[in-house]
This record gives structure tokens, C-alpha cells and sequence, in this order.
């Protein structure tokens, strides 16, 4: 099955994200960190959550010298976070922000590359916390922020092994598949009541810490960096894709 991208020669307009508030979830490293800067340069409020405050900072500081908004520093590890943290979190946002205009989940983590049959529960159950259940948790409390804009995205981060199952792959794919079905029931369910608009994106191969830990015979540098595939990103959380919901998209 073919999965759309960008539609073809799509330039995102410099200003794609002026005056928008958007948090990415995993910014601190990876495509989560060339989404949060991407979505600056072009115009975004980023809200910055993940788990290594000092490679947050660092984004924070390339984001300022770059001349972007100032963008907001939430440190979370969501593999321990409750719900009581994030409800304490969608508060202080509520707090700071009359809306949320866009909510790319893109934290997740690889667990272990081994057979069902070997596979450690204690794992499995981490994969899942971070990769699926923090995901609801932040969807479900901020929910209500996201329907306070007048047009607001939610890009739920897939994988090809979340749409073919492939052996050794383990809770991962699981986890992806999961979040496939979480992005259609709520686009589903928001569809005719809402503005927020709902799409899963698969980044495909990328040269980032995770690809190289899961493929480490593989020359870094034959993916593309996280940088050189934000065009869907970009499409997905701006205005242009209005209109747009319940749909799987590849960025490469
Ligand atoms: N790279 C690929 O080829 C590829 C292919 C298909 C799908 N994907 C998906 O794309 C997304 C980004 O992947 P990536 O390659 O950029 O991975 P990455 O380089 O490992 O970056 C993942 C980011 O998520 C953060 N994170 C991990 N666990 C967290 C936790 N418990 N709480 C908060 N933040 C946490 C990491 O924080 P730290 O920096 O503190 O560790 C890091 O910033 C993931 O959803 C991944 O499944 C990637």
C-alpha cells in the first residue's frame, strides 16, 4: 500500500507557522529536535518536552540565536510520568496559553530487537509507557487546549513495522500499530464535531540515534538527516493540510 506524502513540490511558506503554539514531544534529539527547530524557523511557538533537560536546552538556545519565538521548556520523562503529572502539565500550559495549535507525538523508544518467544515483560511494558499510554495521556488532557484554536494538528509518529508486522521487532511494532489505531479512532471521533485534525506520519529511514542503534551494520549517512525530511512535518502542522484527517502519511 502506497502512503502519501507532502503533495509533490510542496514549499512550506516561511511564515507556514506564525503565531501558532505547538509542543513536540522528544525534542531534544533526533527528528523531534529538527521538527521543534523546523516549526521555529518557520514562525512556531515550540513547547520542548522530553526527558534530557540539557538537550532541550540546547534547542532552546538554537531556536533564540536563530531569532524564533521564544519557545517553552517542559523536562518529562514519559516513562515515568503520571497522570497527575500531565495533568499538572496541560494546567501550567492552559495557564500560559489560551490554545494549542498543534501536538506532534514523536517520542518513543526502540526496546529490545528480539523474538516474541524471548521477549522481557519489564521491557514490553516500557515500550508500551512511553510509546502508547504517555501518548494518551497527553492526548486526553490536551485535548481541550487543542479545541480552543481555530485549527489545530495532531501527528501521531509511526513506523513502517506499524503497518507490516516484521519478525524481532517485538513491543515496538506493537507500540506503532497501537498508535495507528489510537490516530483513526480519534480522528474518527473528532471528525465532524471538531477542528482538530488527526494523521499518522512514518518518518522512514533517518539518520538518528535509533536507526543507528536498531541497524548497526548500516552506513549512517546513506538515510537522509532528520533535517532533509521536514516537508510532510511542516505540511501536516500547518494550515495548509486543513481538512485533512484519519489518514497515514509517509515523509519519504
Ligand atoms: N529514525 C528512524 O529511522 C525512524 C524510522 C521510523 C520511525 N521513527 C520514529 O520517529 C520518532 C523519532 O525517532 P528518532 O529516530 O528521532 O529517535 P531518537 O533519535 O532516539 O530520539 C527520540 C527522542 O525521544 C526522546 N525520548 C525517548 N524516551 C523518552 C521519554 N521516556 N520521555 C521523554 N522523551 C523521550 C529522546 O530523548 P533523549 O534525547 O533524552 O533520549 C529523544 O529526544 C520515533 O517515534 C520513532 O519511533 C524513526
Amino acid at each position: 500500500m502506497a502512503f502519501p506524502s507532502a503533495p509533490a513540490g510542496y514549499q512550506a511558506a516561511p511564515d507556514l507557522l506564525r503565531g501558532k503554539t505547538i509542543l513536540v514531544t522528544g525534542a531534544g534529539d533526533g527528528i523531534g529536535r529538527s521538527a521543534a527547530l523546523s516549526y521555529a524557523a518557520h514562525g512556531a511557538t515550540v513547547i520542548l518536552l522530553g526527558r534530557t533537560e540539557s538537550k532541550l536546552e540546547q534547542v532552546y538556545d538554537q531556536i533564540e540565536a536563530a531569532g524564533g519565538p521564544k519557545p517553552a521548556l517542559v523536562a518529562l520523562d514519559l516513562a515515568t510520568a503520571t497522570e497527575d503529572n500531565i495533568l499538572h502539565l496541560a494546567t501550567g500550559l492552559a495557564g500560559e496559553f489560551s490554545h494549542l495549535d498543534g501536538l506532534l507525538h514523536n517520542a518513543s523508544i526502540l526496546g529490545e530487537r528480539r523474538p516474541i518467544e524471548n521477549a522481557g515483560y519489564a521491557s514490553w511494558q516500557q515500550v508500551m509507557q512511553v510509546n502508547v499510554n504517555a501518548q494518551f495521556l497527553l492526548t486526553r488532557h490536551l485535548l481541550p487546549l487543542l479545541q480552543a484554536a481555530p485549527a489545530a494538528s495532531i501527528i501521531f509518529t509511526s513506523s513502517g513495522v506499524g503497518r507490516t508486522g516484521k519478525a524481532y521487532w517485538g513491543a515496538y511494532a506493537v507500540s506503532k500499530f497501537a498508535t495507528e489505531g489510537f490516530m483513526q479512532v480519534l480522528a474518527s471521533e473528532l471528525e465532524n464535531t471538531s477542528r482538530v485534525r488527526v494523521n499518522s506520519l512514518n518518518p522512514g529511514p533517518t539518520n538518528t540515534g535509533m536507526r543507528r542503534a536498531a541497524y548497526p551494520a548500516e552506513t549512517p549517512t546513506d538515510n537522509p538527516a532528520a533535517e532533509d525530511i521536514m516537508s510532510t512535518y511542516l505540511y501536516l502542522m500547518g494550515d495548509d493540510s486543513v481538512g485533512i484527517t484519519g489518514r497515514a502519511f509517509n515523509a519519504q
